[in-house]
């Protein structure tokens, strides 16, 4: 009895869910945060320059610096600024201080810097000090500066949480906020709710993994896990961390009535590096996890509560951070180097989506593809390359360097994009595919992304200027692929819980 009773009150807030479809936007989006606790860091004109030739379209900053607004002025790229925990009393006790801020600092730079959100508070509930009740004072004052200069519908207002503002977050269906917050995370809910702005929050499957290794697996962890958790009040399956840290939250949400609100991923990622005890931080696994996530969110796959859900997600953190103090992973969140050199490759093709398609075709009419063979030689390979991207009329652009389709940058891999893109635009022939005997026909879809990623063994790479594919990449390739699988296996079990209610 009692067990019927929790599947129905928790079928419910699913039927519920199911039926929210919210409309189409523009699909979910990659950025970066911009944090600059270091003394070593590259000018702000650096940095954007860098930030745009990563095709970075997104990010975030923690404060409204001068310099860092003017470098971005006219460059495209969306901000989300912040008003940092230090300043909150200001802003909480006087309109006037909200007001003068957006004037003096804000506006002069607005609209030629894209300002699209700004986060007042960071992480309250973890400040050391209790700062909370300060929160939704001051995100009323910005919010009303923002008013009277016509921008409120431009220029959201929020504040980022840290996954403390649960109490319960196993199952995802029992998520709940902590009840010790209630005080200023309902009014902050209202807020947002009334504002159609975003429950931010910031997500670190790492420090789970870290903090309870014999609890959690790294390969969920990692969105490499090949078992599923199941959710015993909805049936519903998980296969990785992230989106069981995201449905609590949503479920939390649903628990208190607010069904509208949507979730964004202010910050999360992998650092690269760490103290002797935290052995999961290492490049390998830092790529993994972005690499991961980023293919996870860009074609919004949503989570299993909510699948299909655009969710906007922020990568941390741009550059490795020598100020910060804590363990030594604090200091190694970054894709760069504080040189501007990367960490580790980060395919990013989810900011730079549009490029993509307007200059590649890798879909197929007939389903058939033209890939490079893997018996041809790298000279042969190479002048049919050249060939295709030259006489051939292909359109090479994206695996040109630091392109969307240059990543990984191995010879078969850029002559199956250029053999592929010519083989589709002429007619999908035979001869369209032939490249002196160095291309081959697929009927096996070999695109990622949008690109093709070809991994072959070692007797097609043998020069050494050719780097290989790691071995990392591919088994995400494949964790990938066995994931969407088990999603898709998942879904008809959610509609048998519901044919049986
Ligand atoms: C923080 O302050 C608010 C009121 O300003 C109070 O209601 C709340 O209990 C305090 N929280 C803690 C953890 O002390
Ligand atoms: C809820 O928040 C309070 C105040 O920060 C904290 O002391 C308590 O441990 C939290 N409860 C849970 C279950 O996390
Ligand atoms: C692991 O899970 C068990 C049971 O769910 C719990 O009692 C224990 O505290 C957890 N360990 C850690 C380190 O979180
Ligand atoms: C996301 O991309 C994968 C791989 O290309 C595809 O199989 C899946 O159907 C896509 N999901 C959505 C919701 O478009
Ligand atoms: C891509 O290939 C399709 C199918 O052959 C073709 O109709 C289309 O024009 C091509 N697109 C581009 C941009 O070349
Ligand atoms: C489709 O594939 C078949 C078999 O490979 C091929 O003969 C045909 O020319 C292709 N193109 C079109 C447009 O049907
Ligand atoms: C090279 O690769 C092809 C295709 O994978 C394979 O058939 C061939 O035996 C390989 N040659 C050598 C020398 O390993
Ligand atoms: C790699 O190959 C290109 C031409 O294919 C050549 O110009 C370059 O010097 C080579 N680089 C190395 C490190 O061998």
């Amino acid at each position: 009895m009692a067990r019927g009773f929790e599947l129905i009150s928790a079928i419910s807030p699913l039927i519920l869910l199911l039926s929210y479809f919210p409309e189409l936007c523009r699909g979910s989006t990659i950025g970066v945060c911009y944090g600059r606790n270091a003394d070593d860091l590259p000018t702000p004109d650096k940095v954007a320059q860098l930030v745009q030739l990563h095709k970075i379209k997104y990010l975030r900053i923690y404060d409204s610096n001068i310099q860092v607004l003017k470098a971005f002025a006219n460059t495209g790229v969306e901000l989300m600024i912040g008003i940092p925990n230090l300043d909150l009393l200001p802003f909480s006790q006087f309109q006037s201080n909200a007001d003068t801020w957006l004037k003096n600092s804000i506006l002069p730079y607005y609209p030629a810097t894209k300002i699209t959100y700004i986060t007042v508070g960071a992480e309250v509930t973890e400040s050391p000090t209790n700062i909370s009740a300060l929160v939704v004072p001051a995100m009323q004052n910005v919010h009303t500066a923002l008013r009277k200069a016509g921008l409120q519908k431009k220029i959201k207002v929020s504040t980022t949480h840290s996954l403390g503002i649960l109490s319960r977050s196993f199952p995802p269906s029992a998520g709940a906020f902590n009840s010790s917050h209630a005080f200023f995370l309902k009014p902050m809910l209202e807020f947002l709710a009334d504002n159609q702005s975003p429950l931010m929050v910031d997500i670190y499957p790492y420090y789970a993994y870290r903090d309870s290794s014999t609890n959690v697996s790294l390969d969920y962890a990692l969105f490499e896990s090949s078992s599923e958790v199941i959710d015993p009040n909805t049936g519903l399956l998980y296969t990785n961390l992230f989106d069981a840290q995201i449905d609590a939250i949503y479920f939390a949400l649903m628990a208190l009535n607010f069904r509208t609100i949507k979730i964004m991923v202010t910050e999360t990622g992998w650092p690269s590096k760490g103290s002797a005890k935290e052995t999961a931080a290492t490049p390998d696994n830092a790529q993994t996890y972005n690499t991961n996530l980023i293919r996870h969110v860009i074609n919004d796959t949503g989570t299993p509560a909510k699948p299909g859900e655009e969710l906007d997600i922020y990568i941390f953190s741009l550059f490795n951070e020598n100020r910060k103090p804590g363990l030594g992973s604090e200091r190694n969140w970054g894709l760069f180097y504080p040189d501007q050199t990367s960490v580790y490759n980060l395919d990013m093709t989810g900011s730079g989506a549009v490029d993509i398609t307007t200059n590649a075709n890798i879909t197929s009419s007939n389903g058939t593809w033209c890939i490079a063979s893997s018996t041809a030689s790298e000279l042969d390979l190479q002048s049919a390359l050249d060939w295709a991207c030259g006489s051939g009329n292909v359109d090479c652009s994206a695996i040109q360097p630091s392109q969307a389709c240059y990543q990984p940058d191995t010879l078969p891999s850029h002559a199956s994009y250029a053999f592929n893109s010519y083989y589709q635009q002429n007619g999908a022939t035979d001869v369209a595919c032939s490249f002196g005997g160095t291309g081959v026909k697929t009927n096996k879809n070999p695109s990622y992304d949008k690109c093709l990623y070809m991994t072959f063994g070692s007797n097609t790479t043998t020069a050494n200027n050719v780097t290989s594919l790691p071995s990392t990449s591919s088994s995400i390739i494949y964790g990938i692929s066995a994931w969407i699988t088990q999603f898709t296996y998942g879904f008809p079990l959610i509609l048998l819980i519901l044919g049986i209610a």
